[in-house]
């Protein structure tokens, strides 16, 4: 085995590890846990929507980092792996674009923070899979100005295929700041990055 592929297989089995030592069903959890140290994208107190959470890492984390009085809203098409016994945890299990679901969620918001890390069925065509992922993120910035509440912030999951400035472009309409970030925690080989909106400039400036 070549030295950059141990050395790869060991980052790897390190977050891997590292989510099973502390709880985690994936090891997602660190790139959420990277985002929300440099961008500060949820507080302690916060209500937060997390889109695409199954299994539930980021759920799991949002709820171990938040207060008490919290909120954590998420939504999947799949069950989460974690406990949902946490009173602070709102659960719907469907489709993120269906009216049925967004009235739900609306009805626990706004939020303070959306977060998403939800990724479209793959084709392994990077043409076809970067287009989907394109699609829902444009989908959840749509929807910002029902969601979020006016100084939140955004975090979304994209596939880079060439069209991630345009979706840095739409941020930079509606939210003080745009930025585009991989952590660390992202496998070296994914084509995955997260596009930042902060400070949500509130539905009458969209
Ligand atoms: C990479 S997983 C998320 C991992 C999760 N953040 C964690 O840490 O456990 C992506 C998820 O997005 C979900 N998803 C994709 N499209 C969706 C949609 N339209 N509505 C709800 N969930 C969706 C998939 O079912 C999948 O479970």
């Amino acid at each position: 085995m070549s030295r950059q592929r141990s050395s790869k297989r060991s980052e790897l089995d390190h977050y891997s590890l590292r989510a099973k030592k502390e709880g985690y069903p994936a090891r997602s959890v660190y790139k959420l846990e990277e985002l929300n140290s440099k961008f500060k994208i949820f507080k302690h107190n916060s209500k937060i929507l997390d889109i695409g959470a199954a299994p539930g890492s980021w759920t799991l984390y949002c709820l171990r980092k938040t207060a008490k009085d919290s909120l954590v809203a998420a939504i999947d098409l799949k069950d989460l792996t974690i406990s949902k016994n946490d009173a602070r945890l709102f659960f719907v299990k469907g489709d993120f674009f269906e009216d049925s679901s967004q009235k739900q969620l609306l009805e626990k918001g706004p939020y303070n923070a959306v977060i998403s890390d939800a990724a479209p069925a793959t084709t392994g065509n990077r043409t076809v899979d970067s287009g989907r992922s394109f699609t829902l993120a444009s989908g959840i910035i749509g929807i910002a100005d029902k969601m979020l509440v006016k100084g939140g912030n955004l975090a979304i999951k994209i596939f880079q295929g060439g069209d991630e400035k345009e979706l840095v472009g739409m941020l930079a309409d509606i939210f003080e700041t745009a930025k585009i970030f991989k952590p660390k925690a992202c496998r070296r080989e994914s084509f995955e990055t997260y596009i930042i909106g902060l400070g949500y400039k509130g539905a009458s400036q969209g």
